[in-house]
């Protein structure tokens, strides 16, 4: 009942219709494609949503939706509006469509264009040209361009960062810095074998560590140090503390993972090659599962590339989407015992009871995004945390004995809660 008067209110109600909503069927430029069902659709103006009063007084203290965490709200604002609704542009920003559905996402990616438009970023783009422009430059670009200046950026950094060799070049000096990592580990543990609460910091500098390795060829020695971090080195250490939580949570898992690691590294310290990385599937399945339950960003964001048609409404062309994969991958409607950390769901040898993941459309487990505007630290970012987790899990057990792991919305998922791993040496 209160859903229906909700949606009856947003599409009846008076809208700040952004500039973007007004663009006319197939308007300027890019793909001039039809969509076939565009004559039958609903209007843009009928998409279910919030009120700008609704906005306002849902996010004031003690309104439906204050203080709750994105994947919370995520589902609050799904069970209030379904699988596709607006959230009206405010102080002459654009609306932001949200949509769950997998479709959608095929449909948006697919359509994308050659110079995808991806605006989530507004505000890091703001911090890095007008703050601090000194350290980031251009460098930020990529995250944060668009357009003509994306693509030429893209096409000159895609051959260094995208190809396979790059990855097989760095992995031993990566590996290095792990090891030397593993060794100060061992040394933060208190008597009762437990990492320090800020352990967090302590993985974030060894990430910057090996951005510095990746990135400038060179040691910059701040794994005794305290220092700041980039984005992309942030987005490895919190896959792979939340991948570690889950291992830390089933022994079991944990234990196949090793057996599977010894069969590479005979004895702890072991060097690491490329060669020996290139067959490890349990490893690649925990953190795949590891990820899908501990997502580190928000979801996937694009402009559409032209006007469609998405759940039976008319979306112009330029419209601003959000893709609420976070929900989706805890759906028990799509991933069959979603809330259980089940690596074996993604390998094709696997028990009868277990589901698999390949079944699942591919367009909601996207941890990387997609297409010509995916993440370019795909690759490093898969050796890096293949290569700290070989070692970390060959090395030692992990255990949690406190109450479950929690993360914390920013930009990026960050931990939410003291990283109190306890940690004992393997034997052998
Ligand atoms: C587990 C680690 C990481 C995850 C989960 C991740 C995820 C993502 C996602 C979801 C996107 C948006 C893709 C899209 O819109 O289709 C992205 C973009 C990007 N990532 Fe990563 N990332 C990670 C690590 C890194 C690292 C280590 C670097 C640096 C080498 C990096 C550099 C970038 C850049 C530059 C973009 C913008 C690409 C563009 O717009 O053309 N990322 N990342």
């Amino acid at each position: 009942m209160r859903r229906s008067l909700i949606k009856f209110l947003s599409c009846t109600s008076v809208r700040w219709r952004s500039v973007q909503a007004q663009v006319q069927p197939n308007g300027s430029g890019g793909d001039n494609a039809i969509d076939p069902e565009w004559a039958t659709a609903k209007p843009y103006e009928c998409i279910p949503g919030l009120s700008v009063w609704q906005l306002f007084t849902g996010f004031s203290k003690g309104g439906r939706y204050a203080g709750l965490d994105l994947i919370e709200l995520h589902y609050r604002l799904r069970e209030d509006f379904g699988n596709l609704y607006r959230v009206p542009g405010v102080m002459g920003r654009p609306d932001v469509i949200m949509s769950f559905s997998p479709e959608d996402f095929e449909k948006i990616f697919r359509t994308e264009g050659q110079r995808p438009v991806r605006r989530s970023f507004d505000t890091m783009t703001y911090y890095r040209q007008q703050i601090r422009p000194e350290i980031f430059g251009d460098m930020g670009g990529l995250v944060t361009s668009q357009g003509e200046l994306w693509q030429k950026m893209r096409s000159i950094s895609n051959p260094v960062l995208m190809h396979p060799k790059t990855v097989k070049v760095y992995l031993e000096q990566v590996d290095e810095v792990c090891r030397e990592f593993m060794t100060i580990m061992a040394k933060l543990r208190d008597d009762k074998h437990e990492l320090p609460v800020d352990f967090n910091e302590w993985i974030s500098r060894w990430a910057l560590e090996t951005t510095g390795v990746l990135a400038l060829d060179t040691r910059l020695g701040v794994m005794h140090s305290k220092d700041s971090e980039g984005v992309g080195q942030r987005l490895v250490d919190v896959s792979s503390v939340g991948i570690l939580y889950c291992l830390a949570k089933h022994p079991d898992k944990q234990a196949r993972l090793r057996e599977e690691l010894r069969t590479i590294m005979p004895s702890k310290d072991t060097p690491l090659t490329a060669s020996m990385m290139s067959n490890l599937p349990y490893l690649r399945a925990c953190i795949k599962e590891g990820i899908r339950l501990f997502p580190p960003t928000a979801g996937n964001f694009r402009a559409t590339g032209r006007d469609m048609v998405l759940q039976g409404y008319r979306i112009p062309k330029d419209t601003d989407i959000a893709m609420g994969s976070l929900v989706l991958m805890r759906d028990e409607n799509y991933f069959v015992r979603s809330k259980e950390f089940l690596p074996e769901r993604w390998l094709n040898d696997r028990d009868a009871d277990i589901p698999s993941a390949k079944d699942v459309n591919p367009f909601i487990f996207l941890p990387f995004g997609f297409g010509s505007r995916s993440c370019i630290g795909k690759r490093l970012a898969m050796m890096e945390m293949e290569v700290v987790l070989a070692r970390l899990v060959r090395q030692f057990h992990f255990r949690w004995n406190y109450e479950d792991y929690k993360v914390r919305t920013t930009v990026i998922n960050l931990p939410g809660s003291p990283l109190r791993f306890e940690v004992r040496d393997v034997d052998d």
